[in-house]
Order: structure tokens, then C-alpha cells, then sequence
């Protein structure tokens, strides 16, 4: 069952639209206008988060409470840094206890409070790797790699659901009993194979859809929460 998010969505002041400019491809122009029209990108701008994915952290953090003072995280696809920016503001490493792992196969511009790592998670080596780099258990793992988009559905799909997995086997390594994993996935018929996998590991695995993420995107996010360890 999908979680609806209660309360009403962000909304932004009045925006200008784009003029359509010479030279700027159809699909280009449609980008910039859906960018334009975004109450979440000019929220993002106003609130000076790196991406308007920050907003779905928040929503899936004020559902289900995961991101608490002191904690451990390790953020996995952390890149351009908007989950990364939400889990310090939450975690507040700086007073002392906990910290934030920002892991990406791109290099992140420094965010303080956390530390950035360059691994592709798409290596046995990053995954096998990681969860002794980190030190300790971690109290949550949270996934929002994507693979830079092809064009051909199912090969996007295939390779984001590659993503999860490998999120998944860091999980089992690093989480400490009684942590919690969110991953995200894609609707498309083939998502509640990869919860039924995540299922007798954890508590409780429930599937939500932030206000953040556009409607007509087939993402979604698996929170699993209760690691059996
Ligand atoms: C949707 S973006 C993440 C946005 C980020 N959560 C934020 O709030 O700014 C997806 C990220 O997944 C990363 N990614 C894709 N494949 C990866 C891989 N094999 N290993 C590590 N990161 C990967 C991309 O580089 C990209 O930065």
C-alpha cells in the first residue's frame, strides 16, 4: 500500500514564465518551463538546498521520523547534496555525536557536517568495501541513486533496480539492529518484488510517495524500518 503524505504541498510565490527562446530544443524549453513552474525548485532556491529533492527527505523524515540528533547515516547517492544538507540540519553532527555519509560516483562540493565519498556502487569492491569504511554500524541507509536517465524505459528501470540492491547488500552490512533503509524505486510493476526481498530483514517495509516527487514520475521510495540485524 502507498503512503499518502498528509498535509497540503509547499507552494511557492508567483514565478515568470520562460520565454521561449531560438535555438533551445523542444524537450529543452518543456525542462525549463516545468523547472519554471515548480513551486519545489523555487522553494529549493529560497531555502538554499542544493535540489528540490531535499523536500522529499523532509517529507519522508516528518512521516517516519528516521533522521534523529546524534545518528549515523549513510547517504547513497548523495550528489548534488539536498538529502545530504537535510540529514546534517537533522543529525546536527557538529555538536559532537553522529555523522553523515555522502557517497556518490560523482564528487560532491563539500556540505559541513558531512563527508563526502566518491564510490560507484555499482562495483562488488564499493560494496564490499563501505560498511568497514564507515567505522561503525550505521542507524540509517538511505537511497536515492538514480542512473542518468537512457531514454529506454525498462533498461532505466533495470539499472535503478540494480542500484537498490546493491543499496540493500550495504544495508545488511552496515545498519545496526534496529536501523532503518530507504530506497528509492520505480513503479513498474516489478517494485513489490524488490520489497518482498527487503521484507524478512526488517520490521516493517511500507512504500511512499512524497508531495516532492512529481506526479508523473513513476519513483517511489521503500522506507524499511526495524532492521533485524
Ligand atoms: C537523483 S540524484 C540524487 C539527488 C540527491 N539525493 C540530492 O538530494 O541532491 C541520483 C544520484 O545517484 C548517483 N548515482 C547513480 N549511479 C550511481 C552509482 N553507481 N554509484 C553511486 N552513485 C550513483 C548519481 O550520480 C546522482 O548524483
Amino acid at each position: 500500500m502507498v503512503e499518502k503524505p498528509r498535509g497540503r504541498a509547499r507552494t511557492a510565490g508567483d514565478v515568470k514564465k520562460p520565454k521561449p527562446r531560438a535555438g533551445r530544443s523542444t524537450s529543452s524549453q518543456k525542462w525549463l518551463q516545468r523547472q519554471f513552474r515548480d513551486p519545489f525548485v523555487a522553494d529549493a532556491k529560497a531555502q538554499g538546498y542544493r535540489s528540490r529533492a531535499a523536500f522529499k527527505l523532509i517529507e519522508i523524515d516528518d512521516k517516519f521520523h528516521l533522521l534523529r540528533k546524534g545518528a549515523r547515516i549513510l547517504d547513497l547517492g548523495a550528489a548534488p547534496g539536498g538529502w545530504t544538507q537535510v540529514a546534517v540540519e537533522r543529525i546536527e553532527p557538529q555538536l559532537g555525536k553522529g555523522a553523515v555519509y555522502a557517497v556518490d560516483q560523482v564528487e560532491l562540493t563539500p556540505i559541513a557536517g558531512a563527508e563526502a565519498m566518491v564510490l560507484d556502487m555499482n562495483q562488488n569492491e564499493s560494496i564490499d568495501s563501505l560498511p568497514a569504511t564507515l567505522g561503525a554500524p550505521v542507524d540509517v541507509v538511505l537511497s536515492d541513486m538514480a542512473p542518468a536517465t537512457s531514454g529506454h524505459r525498462s533498461t532505466d528501470a533495470l539499472r535503478l533496480e540494480t542500484l537498490a540492491e546493491a543499496a540493500l547488500a550495504v544495508a545488511h552490512a552496515a545498519l545496526r539492529p534496529g536501523g532503518a533503509f530507504v530506497a528509492k524505486l520505480m513503479r513498474n510493476g516489478r517494485e513489490m518484488d524488490f520489497v518482498k526481498t527487503v521484507q524478512p530483514s526488517f520490521a516493517q517495509a511500507r512504500m511512499f510517495k512524497p508531495k516532492a516527487s512529481r506526479q508523473e514520475s513513476a519513483e517511489i521510495y521503500l522506507v524499511a524500518t526495524g532492521f533485524k540485524g
